[in-house]
């Protein structure tokens, strides 16, 4: 399958679609928020932000098979936690598309744009404890655990969230096994 990203714009054809791809990945929902997705998913998504960071630093993107179908959605804050690092928010398929690489695939899209901001030299992810049957996806993609561990709150949902790194600079990187 060809895919591509999109930075979204907040149109609200947009904003439909990235609701549609939410709404297609209950599970983890339910996993990272306790409920279902609700009807203001997309807007809640597109405009959050840490505290501080202006919202030039915000990229969503959608994950678009094709010119018209988005089925997934890439979030990346540029410069956060340091000037240095971008946090991927959040990476997310609908479960009909999942399992099958494309996740694989729109990962390297994302690092090869992030890849281009001169000042970035490392990929930070965040994931919750009830998340972490993903977690294998990520080291797949080099990204390793710092030992790190937050807090994570949402409603009543109280747990912790495992940090993972990824060094963008060929020199940090792990010797490949392959080769
Ligand atoms: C996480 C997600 C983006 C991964 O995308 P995907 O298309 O399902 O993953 P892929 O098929 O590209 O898998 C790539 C590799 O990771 C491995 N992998 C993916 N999910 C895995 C899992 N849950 N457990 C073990 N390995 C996994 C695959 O086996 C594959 O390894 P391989 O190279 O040996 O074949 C997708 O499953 C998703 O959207 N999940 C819901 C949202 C989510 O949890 N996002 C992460 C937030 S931290």
């Amino acid at each position: 399958m060809y895919i591509d990203l999109r930075r979204l714009t907040g149109q609200p054809c947009e904003m439909g679609a990235l609701q549609k791809v939410l709404e297609g990945a209950p599970s983890y929902a339910k996993r990272v928020t306790g409920h279902p997705p609700e009807g203001a998913e997309a807007r809640r998504l597109f405009s959050a932000l840490p505290p501080g960071v202006p919202c030039d630093n915000k990229y969503l993107y959608g994950v678009m098979a094709g010119e018209h179908d988005m089925i997934g959605c890439a979030d990346v804050i540029r410069g956060w936690p340091t000037p240095s690092t971008a946090l991927i928010g959040l990476l997310l398929l609908t479960e009909m598309h999942q399992g099958c690489g494309v996740g694989r695939c729109a990962y390297h899209l994302v690092e090869a744009k992030v890849q281009r901001w001169p000042e970035i030299d490392v990929l930070r992810i965040s994931v919750v404890c009830s998340l972490a049957a993903v977690l294998p996806f990520w080291r797949r993609l080099g990204f390793a655990e710092t030992g790190e561990v937050q807090p994570y709150r949402y409603d009543t949902l109280v747990s912790e969230s495992i940090i993972l790194t990824k060094s963008l600079r060929d020199d940090d990187r792990p010797p490949d096994p392959a080769s």
